[in-house]
């Protein structure tokens, strides 16, 4: 008897668990981890860390352009302290250097398509 009780338990802890999943993607972000994107290897980490990274360089770039724009801001201060040039091409691609083996690699694989580009230069070939 008691070991039914148990399985019933378990079969509805399994169940909250699998109908709230999407929450908890959401709060650890997403699992892209399967894309076979390359990082820079000469740096350590990027702007902010990669989870933050992954999960929000969207909003994180909009950030920077309301930033540049409207505020005429061409400076953003990391959470660490660290000062960085706003600037998706010098910043941001200067490290990714290879924009279709980093972004493009990725955004394929999660089919988004940015419109960036038709106004932005796309880094045509990293070393
Ligand atoms: C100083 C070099 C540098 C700059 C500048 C930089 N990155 Fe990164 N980025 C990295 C490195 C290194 C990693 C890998 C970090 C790790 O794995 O811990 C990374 C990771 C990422 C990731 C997560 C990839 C993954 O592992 O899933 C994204 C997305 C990203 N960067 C986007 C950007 C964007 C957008 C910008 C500009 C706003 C930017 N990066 C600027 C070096 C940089
Ligand atoms: C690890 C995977 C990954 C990498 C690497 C990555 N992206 Fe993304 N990016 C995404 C996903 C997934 C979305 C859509 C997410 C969403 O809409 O919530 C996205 C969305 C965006 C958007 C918003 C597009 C829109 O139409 O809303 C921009 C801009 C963007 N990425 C720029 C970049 C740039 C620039 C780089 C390279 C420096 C990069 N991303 C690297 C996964 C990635
Ligand atoms: C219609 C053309 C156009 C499109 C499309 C466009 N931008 Fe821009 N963007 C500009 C212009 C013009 C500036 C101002 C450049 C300056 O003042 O140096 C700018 C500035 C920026 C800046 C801050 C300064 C810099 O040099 O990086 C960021 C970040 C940025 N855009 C990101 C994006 C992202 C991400 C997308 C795609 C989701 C995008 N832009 C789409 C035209 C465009």
């Amino acid at each position: 008897m008691l070991y039914n009780k148990s399985a019933v338990y378990i079969g509805i802890v399994i169940l909250v668990i699998l109908l709230t999943s999407p929450f908890w993607v959401g709060l650890f972000g997403h699992n892209y981890t399967s894309t076979g994107i390359t990082t820079p290897k000469d740096q350590a980490t990027c702007i902010e860390n990669a989870d933050f990274m992954r999960a929000q360089h969207m909003r994180l770039l909009n950030e920077w352009r309301d930033k540049a724009l409207r505020d005429e801001t061409r400076t953003y201060v990391a959470t660490d302290g660290k000062k960085w040039e706003i600037s998706l091409q010098n910043t941001c691609m200067r490290c990714h250097t290879n924009y279709k083996s980093f972004c493009e690699k990725c955004h394929l694989s999660n089919s988004v398509s940015p419109y960036c580009w038709t106004c932005h230069i796309i880094p045509t070939e990293g070393k």
